[in-house]
């Protein structure tokens, strides 16, 4: 395997370009906080256990779909030799989709971006054993690692990009919109992108997915405030927050919150913020969209895609959507 990485950035310090989407999340009504402050080395460890919870089946009915068509999604895909996951965590989901697609081994390109460098390290060693596979790894954020991406396109390769892990529930309608349309202009005709997303299931299925009985999911929310108190000097109570997790079926969404337990005073010094919170007030930290299988196809279409193929496991809820860049 050779590895062409060239970027790389600390894994827990809060870029001060990054400051002012801090203070403008924290300025809305209800407050919020940018999830991306969840994955720091810390949030990346929590991550990977939730994506081994009984109670998290997201990861799991994922590779289980990924592992079981991959022959013929990579077909549909018109057999593509270069693939992009954004968002790619651990990366094993990524090797056991090369595995079970490519069973002859032909040299392969995969670029992967994500905002946590512990999770790209991991997925360096997760990848390392399959030898045909060329590995670039993009330490970025969607938007400038999708720039990247597009940078480096090779005429010559089909591509595939995958986006897993119901991360596109994670933007609102219209961000989500937005991004894929951002992917749709980095793609060239022929190739595609492969989307993994969770869809609407009972309440109670939802609320212990997102608040587990063994408390790994409060404490990967609760971390984002540990991180804010060493990365930006805040003084937050850790005693005094409580995490939640609210399934709003209206908008279809479970939203992650960070209640405070009192009235309390908040300073980070280091984004020059000071407010107060009342008691039972709350920082919206994450949203969790939950989809119906024709909607995904729908909202590909309405961002220029072609929709092509759709692979669902009905019993856990879970679908993989393919959609191509047509010229
Ligand atoms: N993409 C994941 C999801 O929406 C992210 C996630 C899983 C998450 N569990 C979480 C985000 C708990 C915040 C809190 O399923």
């Amino acid at each position: 395997m050779r590895d062409t990485t060239r970027l790389t950035t600390a894994a827990t310090a809060v870029d001060p370009s990054q400051i002012s989407e801090i203070q403008y999340a924290l300025s809305l009504t209800p407050r919020q906080l940018p999830a991306w402050l969840l994955y720091d080395d810390l949030g990346t460890a929590l991550f990977e256990a939730i994506c081994h919870l009984p109670w998290y089946g997201v990861t799991r009915v994922e590779r289980q779909l990924l592992s079981r068509h991959a022959a013929s999604i990579v077909e549909a895909a018109g057999r593509p030799t270069r693939l992009v996951e954004l968002g790619a965590g651990s990366g094993d989901k990524l090797a056991t989709f090369i595995d079970a697609g490519w069973p002859l081994r032909p040299p392969l390109v995969a670029e992967l971006v994500d905002v946590s460098s512990g999770a790209l390290q991991a997925s360096r060693l997760r990848l390392a054993a399959l030898e045909h596979v060329e590995l670039k790894t993009w330490p970025l954020s969607y938007e400038p690692g999708l720039q990247e991406v597009a940078r480096s396109a090779d005429a010559d390769r089909r591509t595939l990009v995958l986006f897993l892990g119901s991360n596109l529930g994670n933007f609102d309608p219209p961000d989500a919109e937005l991004f894929l349309r951002q992917v749709r202009a980095v793609l060239g005709a022929g190739d595609a992108l492969l989307i993994g997303t969770d869809l609407v299931k009972d309440a109670r299925t939802l609320q212990l997915a997102y608040d587990d009985p063994l408390g790994v999911t409060a404490a990967f929310n609760r971390n984002l405030l540990v991180r804010l108190n060493r990365d930006l000097h805040a003084n937050f109570d850790l005693a005094r927050f409580v995490h939640e997790a609210r399934w709003d079926a209206e908008a279809s969404r479970v939203e992650m919150h960070l209640v405070s337990l009192a009235r309390q005073d908040i300073r980070i010094p280091d984004a020059e913020l000071a407010f107060s919170l009342e008691k039972g007030e709350s920082i919206w930290t994450e949203r969790s969209y939950k989809y119906e299988a024709p909607e995904v196809m729908r909202r590909l279409a309405d961002a220029g895609f072609a929709p092509t193929a759709q692979w669902c496991d009905t019993a856990a809820g879970f679908a993989l959507t393919l959609a191509h860049a047509d010229d």
